[in-house]
């Protein structure tokens, strides 16, 4: 059994550590200044589920696949065990494609178009999420047999992207309501769901959201139904120097306190956590321009234009109000000056970051950016023509054997026609 048989050539397997740093030193000495790339440590993805594992041992990891659909983020993970949240057709169809088992996937997209109910439901995927009537008597046309979970609404006061304005129902005005529909309609109803915001700050949150699935068990208990199904959502800090070390407290207190019957299961739809560290961007300054006060002639802002914008890796500042913090290799003895970083398409929108002091930069000078896993790549488009980023995937000696040794690959390693990704076929691995 091997992890990536035939493609060693682009991951990388190294003796020692994977470090990221000196990786880049590496490979910016060899490539064109031209087009950004990421460095990759698949060390980082592994240590982090067993970071999860540790950390709530009772809190089985579906990642979610929306974060970074990344063909070697998503093979790392199965062959480790975790189980998946897939929001449509496409991502089922790529976890299945892994050799997953259709019963590691949760549908967790409360608004599911016909076809990709229909292709779930041929495919065995059962256990899905809902928030309303409309959906419920869509499911009981196409997939009757489906494994409901009513998803609830609990947001945290901060987060980078609450999403309570379009998903989620009452915990207290509807879910009763929709829970005696589904049993008018004699569907299974098997747990609740909730997502409290994506880069939540408010960790007692869970507690809270915990507290009104309680609740809820225990009304549907009076319809008729026992319940067997927790998912806690996601929403957890995957930065680098970011931990669950705060909320994982919360999290398995409310679970002993709320839910002590270990027979409840107790699932998890984690995307940041695992991806946004294991990612570094590596861009270079293509253009700049020098604006000048006209009335001193002194320099008043410098604009630099990077190989990757918004359209691409940047869409996370659009789509996730992530705030994207530059480090630069080496160039850091320039004058200071204010500095505007721009994108390379032909779109003013196309701005990185409006304002910043920063040591004077050349063209072919080196910009990274760490922490790029999170709501990047799945976005990125081509845009004006620019290509987008490619992958250099690291991992260290022992992390590949202890993958190896886990994973029962059943069939070889080969690219798909972007060429940069891989894909794996995978036998089915157990649940973590
Ligand atoms: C249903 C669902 N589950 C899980 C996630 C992943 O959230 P996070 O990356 O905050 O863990 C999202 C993110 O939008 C989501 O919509």
């Amino acid at each position: 059994m091997k992890f990536f048989e035939r493609d060693n050539e682009r991951i990388q397997i190294l003796d020692g550590p994977v470090n990221v740093p000196v990786l880049i030193n590496q490979l910016t000495n060899q490539l064109s200044t031209e087009e950004p790339f990421y460095v990759m440590d698949i060390g980082e993805i592994v240590r982090k589920h067993q970071n999860w594992i540790e950390k709530m041992p009772r809190v089985v990891p579906h990642y979610a696949v929306k974060c970074n659909d990344n063909d070697v983020v998503c093979a790392t993970l199965a062959a480790l065990g975790a189980s998946f949240d897939c929001a449509s057709k496409g991502e089922i169809s790529k976890i299945l494609g892994l050799g997953v088992s259709p019963d590691r996937i949760i549908f967790a997209n409360p608004m599911k178009p016909n076809s990709h109910l229909r292709y779930a439901d041929a495919n065995n995927v059962k256990t899905m999420t809902f928030d309303s009537d409309t959906e419920l008597h869509k499911i009981r046309k196409i997939s009757p047999d489906a494994k409901l979970v009513l998803r609830i609404r609990c947001e945290a006061e901060k987060a980078l992207c609450p999403l309570g304005k379009k998903f989620g129902c009452d915990p207290v005005e509807e879910a009763p309501r929709l829970i005696k529909i589904a049993r008018s309609l004699d569907l299974e109803l098997v747990g609740i769901s909730f997502h409290v915001g994506s880069g939540c700050a408010d960790f007692p949150i869970y507690y809270k959201a915990i507290s009104y699935a309680r609740d809820l068990f225990d009304y549907a208990r009076t319809c008729g139904y026992e319940m067997n199904l927790l998912d806690v959502g996601g929403g957890f800090p995957g930065d680098k120097g970011t931990t669950i070390d705060e909320v994982a407290p919360i999290i398995n207190s409310a679970l002993d306190q709320f839910f002590p019957d270990k027979s409840i299961r107790v699932i998890s739809e984690p995307g940041r956590y695992y991806v946004s560290a294991a990612f570094t961007l590596v861009t270079a300054v293509q253009s700049k321009r020098v604006c000048l006060d006209f009335q001193t002639g002194s320099i008043d802002r410098m604009m630099y234009y990077l190989n990757d914008g918004v359209y691409a890796s940047f869409n996370c500042i659009l789509y996730d109000h992530q705030v994207p913090k530059p480090m630069l290799l080496g160039q850091n003895n320039g004058k200071v000056y204010n500095s505007t970083v721009w994108g390379p398409t032909c779109d003013a929108l196309d701005q990185l970051i409006e304002n910043i002091r920063m040591p004077e930069l050349q063209i072919d000078d080196w910009v990274l950016f760490e922490n790029m896993g999170a709501y990047t790549i799945p976005v990125a488009s081509p845009f004006n023509g620019f290509p987008l980023p490619k992958i250099y995937c690291y991992i260290n000696k022992d992390t590949w054997e202890m993958l190896n040794d886990l994973c029962p690959i059943t069939d070889g390693t080969f690219c798909n026609p972007s060429g940069n990704e891989l894909m794996i076929n995978y036998e089915d691995v157990a649940c973590a």
